[in-house]
């Protein structure tokens, strides 16, 4: 067995029969990539993609995995998908993910990530060969406190508006689902996976920081924010995902030893105020680029939430690699490239195996 060193190890993830719930969205969709990159045998169960543009479709992401288009909701189709595959491996990032959405729907919201959770772990109950489950929730699945210390996985669940709650209470169904049905030597280990803001080309989401600044730039109008003054933990999206893959992996191989809730931030230089990221994508695009002040008067948004990583260093000798300088520049070539036409799968694979070299 290789010995993987918190690295992503192409020759576990060879033929591997991976689930993915969440393909047709930004982390999916790099998700899939890499995994097809790696050889392993996907298949993705998500709704469509919900905007146009969008990664799974501009990077050709079904080409080379299976693809069901439904919804977590519908717990008896999710079983027969799941089921009829028969994976190895279960990742599970169907979500409804933003928070200012989640208050114009709370319903959509809880039923999505809570009730969802459930029938994708009933799903995998009924799933022989399944080994190892990563269920991906994030950073504001905490009950933040807004104190100046990192969270460590063993901190109460909470959240303030409902898609943070929501997150929580998905962790909850986990960890109960875990002392419940995945806690014997022939059933599968189970972990969840709890990760900060995300960033990286091919993320066309609304309400999101990095593709508004985008949009704005690319239509030459000044950028308006919120809050510039928050900061938040960014990172780029191929290191929560080397995160999740890692962990899968080790899961898969230890048991259930590793079962259990685990934070992937990103360095500490990853921790920025919104301000800082305009005045450096604003520089790098060039073209008379510029931002400006929201002065609406917009929702609660919790404050700075830390995570601790020490157990992800130690136990999965997992570490983030990339600066939040190199990511941002990242990000703005890629997206500069996409607008001259670039083939997206191929800067995406490239950038992976960029990633994965280091
Ligand atoms: N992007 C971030 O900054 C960030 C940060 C922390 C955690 N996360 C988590 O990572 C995961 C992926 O987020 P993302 O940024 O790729 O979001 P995204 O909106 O781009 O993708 C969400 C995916 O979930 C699928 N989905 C939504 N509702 C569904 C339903 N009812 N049934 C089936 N599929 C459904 C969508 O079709 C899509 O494939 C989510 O669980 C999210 O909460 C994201």
């Amino acid at each position: 067995m290789e010995v993987t060193k918190g690295k992503v190890a192409a020759s576990f993830w060879s033929d591997k029969r991976v689930f993915l719930t969440g393909h047709t969205g930004f982390k999916g969709a790099w998700l899939s990539l890499w995994l097809q990159s790696m050889g392993a045998v996907v298949k993705g169960y998500s709704l469509e993609p919900n905007t146009t543009p969008n990664l799974f479709t501009e990077a050709g992401v079904a080409e080379n995995m299976e693809t069901e288009i439904g919804d977590i909701r519908n717990e008896a189709q999710i079983a027969e998908s799941m089921t009829v595959f028969n994976p190895d491996v279960l990742i599970h990032m169907a979500a409804q993910p933003l928070v200012r959405l989640s208050y114009q729907e709370p319903v959509n919201t809880y039923t999505t990530n809570v009730i969802g959770t459930v029938h994708v772990l009933e799903a995998a109950r009924k799933c022989p060969n399944l080994k190892a489950i990563v269920s991906v929730t994030t950073d504001k699945c905490y009950e933040n406190k807004e104190w100046d210390w990192a969270y460590r996985e063993n901190e109460p669940m909470g959240g303030h508006d409902p898609y943070s709650s929501s997150k929580g209470c998905a962790e909850l169904v986990t960890s109960a689902y875990r002392r419940s049905f995945f806690n014997t030597e022939n059933s599968a280990s189970l972990a969840s996976a709890r990760a900060g803001n995300v960033i990286g080309g091919g993320d066309w989401a609304d309400d999101r920081l990095i593709p508004d600044i985008l949009n704005a730039f690319e239509k030459s109008e000044p950028v308006v924010i919120r809050n510039p003054l928050s900061t938040r933990p960014w990172q780029h999206v191929l290191e929560p995902l080397s995160g999740y893959l890692v962990l899968a992996q080790q899961l898969y191989e230890k048991g259930d030893e590793l079962a259990g809730g685990w934070n992937f931030g990103p360095k500490d230089d990853g921790c920025k105020p919104v301000n800082w990221i305009l005045d450096k994508m604003v520089a790098q695009w060039g073209n008379g680029a510029s931002w400006e002040l929201d002065k609406a008067n917009n929702p609660h948004e919790a404050g700075f939430l830390k995570l601790d990583c020490s157990k992800a260093a130690n136990k999965l000798k997992w570490q983030p690699k990339w600066s939040l300088e190199e990511s941002l520049e990242l990000i703005i070539n890629w997206h500069q490239k996409f607008l001259k036409g670039a083939d997206v799968r191929d800067q995406c694979i490239k950038e992976i195996n960029s990633y994965y070299k280091q």
